[in-house]
């Protein structure tokens, strides 16, 4: 018996997915398909996947060429199905031409052309409503987050608006947008969805104007350092029926939900400590980052592991001889647990961007850029050895958070559960006082 192996997403399943089984099956007298997981497809940054998994496998089945199904989890599964089942001939469309000739050490590997004019990703795009995407920004340089959302399906990128008539023209034509505008209603007009990443001062006054325009927001954070702008920022999103986003990604990275639930839920028992450093040369080097935009990561991530009732904070900024900040120390206590943070906007400081979480049961370590988090390691008091957890994301984690507000949207919601009010409101209170210390310092 000849048995044939294919893999596919199969997403709003349509004739080429159709065409393709069916000249799988003719290759042989078995076949087996292998339809991706969605984990899987997040991993590897296919975030628009509209159908479930069961949906998926249900219409592969449902052609009736089909002899066994399974679930593709994960990178490098191919060769332990190929021995697994016994597999003679893998079969896969043109679009993967040379990308699996490595396999014809288990199997022999066959392209078949695909069918052509259509695709999932045609047929999300035609049927899909696509919002219109537009940048608010200072200058000419932003990292990946034009093209980042370009991986989101029902997303088009569509405009730029700078103050600066020049900027707006030339990063218009540097990431070919469609248009490029220096009068910001003109600009609003032209969107559905604005990302806000200007320097802190601007940020309240483009936030307020677009929300008044119905206009869905994502901003750099902190987005104020007023908790009463910022409360009301949220109520007037709230009062148009829009949602208003941080851009703080790591709250979007699946590898953090899994630590907050290793952290939170009794895995390792109550926290005892958390300990964390985050320097400013492991970021891009070329995004414009001040000290508050820095801090504002690991705050957020104490009080999403800890809670918004502390007790006290206290911190100690370190500035060098030109009385610039390089290194501030962050120490929050709670009932029965205790947090310490550090800071670094000095390369020679070396800080390795690790975190550890200390409970009665157990620990949690992050072994380095926390804040991009793709791995860490569980241990509790019962193991011998650690747990192992990694979840690769593709970019910068951008796309992420675009796909989870497209997701909001889609569902009528404005309020997103990532980052609940109540913690913003406190994240906003500790950033204030920090910035407050560091007028004094400079001030004298
Ligand atoms: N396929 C095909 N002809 C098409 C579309 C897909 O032969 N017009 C094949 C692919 O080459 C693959 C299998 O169907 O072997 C499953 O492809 P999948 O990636 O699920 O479908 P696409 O339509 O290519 O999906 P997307 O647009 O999301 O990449």
């Amino acid at each position: 018996m000849r048995k044939v192996i294919t893999y596919g997403t199969f997403d709003l399943f349509h004739r080429g997915h159709y065409n393709i089984l069916k000249r799988a099956k003719e290759e042989g007298d078995y076949l087996v398909v292998g339809v991706t997981g969605e984990s899987y497809d997040a991993e590897r940054g296919k975030l628009s996947v509209q159908d479930s998994l069961a949906t998926r496998i249900e219409n592969v089945r449902k052609t009736g060429f089909v002899d066994q199904i399974f679930v593709e989890e994960y990178l490098g599964q191919k060769i332990l199905d190929i021995i697994k089942y016994d597999i003679d001939v893998l079969v896969i469309g043109s679009d993967w031409k040379g990308k699996f000739d490595h396999l014809q050490k288990y199997c022999e590997v066959k392209y078949l052309e695909r069918t052509k004019n259509i695709s999932s990703t045609q047929i999300r795009e035609e049927e899909m409503l696509n919002y219109r995407f537009g940048i608010v920004t200072d200058d000419l340089y932003d990292g990946e987050n034009v093209t980042e959302p370009k991986h989101v399906s029902g997303i088009h990128l569509e405009s730029v608006f700078s103050a600066d008539k020049k900027i707006a023209e030339e990063f218009c034509e540097k990431y070919e947008l469609d248009s490029g505008y220096s009068d910001y209603d003109e600009f609003l007009k032209s969107v559905d969805i604005v990302y806000i990443k200007s320097g802190r001062k601007g940020r309240y006054e483009y936030i307020r104007g677009a929300l008044l325009q119905k206009k869905h927001v994502i901003c750099d954070a902190p987005h104020t350092l007023e908790t009463g702008k910022e409360k009301e920022l949220m109520e007037l999103a709230k009062e148009q029926g829009v949602v208003l986003y941080n851009n703080i990604t790591t709250l979007y990275l699946q590898a953090f939900g899994q630590l907050t639930w290793n952290a939170r839920g009794n895995l390792i028992g109550d926290i005892i400590s958390i300990k964390c450093s985050i320097s400013k040369e492991q970021f891009d080097s070329e995004k414009e980052m001040d000290f508050i935009d820095l801090s504002i990561y690991p705050i957020c991530m104490i009080v999403k592991l800890l809670g918004a009732d502390y007790e006290k904070v206290s911190y100690k900024l370190v500035r060098n001889e030109e009385g610039e900040v390089v290194y501030g120390m962050f120490m929050f206590m709670y009932g029965e647990s205790v947090a310490s943070i550090e800071v670094g906007f000095d390369s020679s400081l070396e800080l390795e961007g690790a975190m550890k979480i200390v409970g009665t049961n157990g620990v949690i370590i992050v072994p380095n850029e926390w804040w991009r988090i793709g791995y860490f390691k569980v241990k509790n008091k019962e193991d011998k050895n650690f747990k192992r957890y990694s979840f690769n994301f593709e970019g910068n984690g951008f796309r992420y958070l675009v796909q989870d507000l497209l997701l909001l949207i889609r569902n009528g919601r404005t309020q997103s559960q990532r980052l609940k009010s109540s913690e913003l409101e406190t994240i906003i209170g500790i950033m204030a006082d920090i910035e407050q210390e560091l007028n004094r310092r400079s001030e004298q």
